[in-house]
């Protein structure tokens, strides 16, 4: 569906009498630097060439009326600016309806209210972050509509806080940065304790990066989630019984092999090790990066799986039977989960020339063992959230 289609369809829809804008919000991957967003640790995102569409024009009203092409099945849901809790009923908008009323609360002036319609093209249930993508793309909505002064990093922490706060998901800030922030051919490597970053230019030669769908549905991912949360807490409380510490994302590998004793529990120890020694291997995955090492920094996309799937055990049989059947073709430097885990999807780098055959393989021996098959997307880098000058 292109961009002019939407536009016919939103007027269609909506037939408005005020200029009609355009936004687009990415998903996003990340290439490794996972579950340490929460521990105050390091991340290395980049948002991708999916994402979410949302044309939009003001009203004259305080009436808000969201409309989703992907799930026309729930029609047209309409709010006030005056009523803007949560309510189950509301479904999908939740997410964008959580903006607009953090926006207000964070003191911005919204006086009248607006028509938006969505389309999304990220594959449902991905672990690609169509949540934040949606939160995303409505806060460049309302920016541009209501000409706001709004710092970039303001909107990604409001984007967090809708997630946490409004619709109830306890995650970090990764996904509303990446997205909030990417840059067209470049992953972003984020101090999520200081917010401070860099951009990374991904330059691969011969490799792309390969996106590859367990199709799993991810149930449970959320308590399984939250649970990792609490374990991490765990293991700081322990450590803070004799170190000075704040978050795990400030132990160094060398300390925390001194101190783990002071954790009790074994399994929250696991934890506590995947995260402080992801921690490094993130900081490393640019060092190989900007040294051109891609064999270097595939090694370590295989150590971060290895170590979701041993100590931090996030994976399970599909994400291993992918990542593990790509490390074993001709063509592929490295291959992980990306995301929460628990289903969603893997990454693997991979040699341009050698896709067709790759994607066979691995077809082959996960349906075998899974019993459904993969999907497979190449990962094009593509901007941040930003409204569409068309
Ligand atoms: C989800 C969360 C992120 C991050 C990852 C795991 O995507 O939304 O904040 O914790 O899981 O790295």
């Amino acid at each position: 569906m292109n961009e002019q289609t939407l536009i016919d369809k939103f007027i269609e829809l909506y037939q408005p009498k005020n200029e009609v804008h355009t936004f687009f919000a990415p998903g996003r991957i990340n290439l490794i630097g996972e579950h340490t967003d929460y521990n105050g640790g390091y991340v290395f995102p980049a948002s991708i060439s999916f994402g979410t569409y949302a044309v939009a024009a003001k009203r004259e009203d305080r009436t808000i009326q969201f409309y989703s092409i992907n799930l026309k099945e729930k029609g047209m849901i309409t709010v006030t600016l005056d009523d803007l809790n949560y309510q189950k009923d509301d479904n999908w908008a939740n997410y964008p309806k959580g903006m607009v009323d953090f926006f207000i609360k964070a003191g911005f002036e919204l006086s009248h209210g607006f028509d938006v319609l969505y389309y999304g093209n990220i594959p449902n249930a991905a672990g690609l972050s169509s949540s934040a993508s949606i939160e995303l793309v409505t806060g460049v909505l309302l920016e541009s509509l209501y000409q706001l002064d709004i710092d970039r990093i303001d909107m990604v922490k409001i984007g967090q806080q809708v997630e946490n706060k409004y619709i109830g998901v306890n995650s970090g800030i990764m996904d509303q940065f990446a997205i909030g922030m990417g840059k067209k051919n470049h992953a972003i490597l984020l101090d999520c304790d200081t917010l401070d970053y860099q951009y990374a230019p991904i330059e691969l030669g011969n490799y792309v990066i390969m996106i590859i769908n367990t199709n799993k549905r991810r149930e449970l991912a959320e308590s399984k989630y939250n649970e990792r949360r609490s374990e991490c807490e765990h293991a700081l409380k322990d450590l803070q019984t004799q170190l000075p510490i704040k978050s795990l994302g400030e132990l160094s590998i060398d300390q925390f092999e001194t101190n783990k004793h002071l954790i009790s529990n074994e399994v929250v120890r696991k934890r506590a090790k995947h995260a402080v020694y992801e921690n490094q291997r993130t900081k490393d995955a640019l060092a190989k990066l900007q040294a051109d090492d891609l064999v270097g920094f595939g090694q370590l996309l295989n150590e971060s799986h290895l170590s979701l799937q041993y100590d931090y055990e996030v994976t399970g049989v599909e994400l291993d039977t992918l990542v593990q059947t790509a490390w074993e073709q001709d063509g592929v430097l490295g291959a992980r989960m990306t995301g929460a885990g628990f289903g969603g999807c893997a990454i693997a780098l991979v040699d341009k020339n050698k896709v067709d055959q790759i994607e066979k393989n691995i077809t082959d021996v996960y349906t075998s063992k899974v019993g459904y098959s993969p999907t497979f997307y190449q990962a094009t880098i593509g901007d941040g959230a930003k409204e569409l000058k068309l």
